[in-house]
């Protein structure tokens, strides 16, 4: 655990990967090699009260966020003090650096939907950047891999936690047909067509008849096609053996949502 800048750097002066909530991660079955960082004290920590004092409904305010904040807990916050502009990634089980790091999201919205600006840590030093500076898109923050997101300026509307509530409500419904246990969510990102639009990668496995399919303890969800669940057991090898049939069954180029660590 890394709670401050000068641990950070300390520890960043040898080969090192930076885990954020774990939850949408494969590591390897013989483990790595590199140090594992994850952070935690001053990049756990939040400050968004400073604002709320001064502000009046429908005004938009901002305030700082640790990258070590789990998601979740943070939306619980941002509901009981009436904020609004993150409830589309309600569900997500990530820390807030780590949701920015790759875009994570739902149909509801994105963390970079709700960002003013971010503190960004690397050998190199810490910036602040706007995410205009960055190359964004679905599911990925151009930022390198090797970069923290230790710090975030959140873009907040001050709403009702009522209202708040009705829109986190909203994006939860379309979470409601998939396994919330022992998956490391979707496997991989819906492709994009020419035009654009996004075809629904659960639903290509699902038309290629791949719920059920099972390799060692590893099995693509009853529920939801591009959902790989762990029954008990299963191994790094099992889940990507999965993934290669996945590929395999679907005529279309796909890009994996997991992190695979290897
Ligand atoms: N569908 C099937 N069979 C399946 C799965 C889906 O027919 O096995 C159909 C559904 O019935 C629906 C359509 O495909 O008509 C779309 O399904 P869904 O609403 O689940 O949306 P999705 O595009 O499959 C995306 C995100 C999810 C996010 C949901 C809801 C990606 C890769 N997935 O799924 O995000 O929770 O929308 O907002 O963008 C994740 O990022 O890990 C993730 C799970």
């Amino acid at each position: 655990m890394v709670g401050n800048h000068a641990q950070l750097a300390e520890v960043m002066g040898a080969p090192y990967r930076i885990l954020g909530g774990g939850s949408n991660l494969v590591v390897a079955d013989e483990g790595l090699s590199e140090r594992v960082i994850r952070l935690g004290g001053q990049f756990a920590a939040t400050d968004l009260n400073a604002d709320l004092a001064l502000s009046t409904p429908g005004q938009l305010v901002t305030g700082w966020v640790g990258g070590g904040v789990p998601l979740p807990g943070l939306l619980r916050k941002l509901q009981r003090l009436g904020y609004s502009n993150l409830e589309g990634t309600v569900g997500i089980p990530a820390q807030l650096g780590g949701a920015i790091w790759m875009n994570a999201g739902t149909r509801f919205g994105e963390a970079f939907g709700g960002l003013h600006s971010l503190e960004i840590v690397s050998p190199q030093g810490t910036r602040t950047v706007t995410p205009d500076e960055l190359p964004w898109s679905y599911r990925d923050s151009g930022i390198p891999r090797n970069h923290i997101v230790t710090r975030a300026r959140l873009k907040l509307w001050r709403s009702s936690p009522e209202v708040v509530q009705e829109r986190m409500d909203a994006a939860d419904i379309a979470r409601k047909g998939q396994p919330k246990n022992r998956t490391p969510g979707c496997a991989f990102k819906n492709p994009a067509l020419a035009d654009g639009k996004r075809l629904g990668a659960g639903k290509l496995f699902d038309e290629a008849g791949l719920k059920g399919s099972r390799v060692g303890n590893a099995m693509i969800a009853l529920e939801h096609a591009n959902f790989i669940v762990n029954l008990g057991g299963a191994t790094a090898a099992d889940v990507h053996a999965l993934l290669g049939l996945m590929r395999e069954r679907v005529g279309v180029a796909l890009e994996l949502e997991y992190e695979l660590w290897s």
